[in-house]
């Protein structure tokens, strides 16, 4: 395997404030990463970081290649999708023109039609909703339009803040499992962050524990979860 994401160092800076203190991660290609912390650790921070929306310094490769000098929007056309805390759809408008904005920087309008049935079937609460305003829909159905309209972009990282926010425990097990068959079909590489430590360790294969601002274990996420002192410590279950 080799590294899909390569961070070393990094620091983040809002203004005069230092939120991260110099992290290094890995995320091997085609690899669930949970990166786990409690509130204010500095997960949202990291995420924001990989799409060079706070200022950083440090190295962030994705393919061997730095994209810390790179704009947003360059980022997201390597194909790096992230799905925001709070889900980051757009309430007013309805499931489908959801799904096709997060196709628009994509220019093949068959290979979007396509793909828009590909969610339905991956997604089938969605097609029966297809026409509903998203702001009316259930939280776990707009988590998972959210995770629907980051795959329209086909990309080969999604980041994910904290999906299982807000949402029932059962909702969260669905949309969990989603992202699984995600990364086992289409060979996506997933970065997840979450305070919910049980359930993303059982979908990650490697996790890291963030503690303001710094990387205070990591190991393979098996080993975490079997490990009472970090669950205790560090993780509140
Ligand atoms: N826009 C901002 N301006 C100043 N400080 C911020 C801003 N956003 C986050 N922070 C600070 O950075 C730290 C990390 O925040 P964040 O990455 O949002 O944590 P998490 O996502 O783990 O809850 C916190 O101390 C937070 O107060
Ligand atoms: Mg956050």
């Amino acid at each position: 395997m080799s590294a899909r994401l390569e961070v070393k160092d990094l620091r983040a800076y809002y203004g005069q404030v230092q939120a991260l203190h110099g992290i290094s991660f890995t995320l091997e290609e085609g690899s669930v990463t949970t990166l786990l912390g409690a509130n204010g650790a500095g997960k949202t921070t990291t995420l924001r970081a990989i799409c060079n929306m706070v200022r950083t310094t440090g190295r962030i490769e994705f393919d061997g290649k730095p994209i810390n000098t790179m704009s947003t929007e360059n980022i997201v056309k390597l194909g790096i999708a992230q799905v925001p805390q709070g889900r980051g759809t757009f309430t007013r408008m309805n499931v489908e023109e959801n799904l096709q904005l997060g196709a628009i920087t994509r220019g093949d309008k068959a290979g979007i039609a396509s793909d828009i049935e590909r969610m339905y079937e991956q997604f089938p609460v969605l097609k029966q909703r297809r026409t509903q305003q998203a702001g009316l829909l259930s939280g776990g159905e707009q988590q998972m339009l959210a995770v629907a309209r980051a795959l329209m972009l086909r990309p080969r990282m999604l980041l994910l803040d904290e999906p299982s926010f807000g949402l029932a425990p059962l909702v969260v097990r669905d949309v969990f499992k989603v992202l699984g068959e995600i990364n086992r079909r289409d060979k996506v590489t997933i970065l997840v962050v979450e305070q919910n430590a049980q359930l993303a360790l059982e979908l990650a294969d490697q996790a890291y524990v963030i503690e303001t601002g710094e990387i205070v274990k990591s190991g393979p996420a098996a080993d975490i979860a079997n490990n009472e002192d970090i669950r205790k410590s560090y993780l509140g279950y």
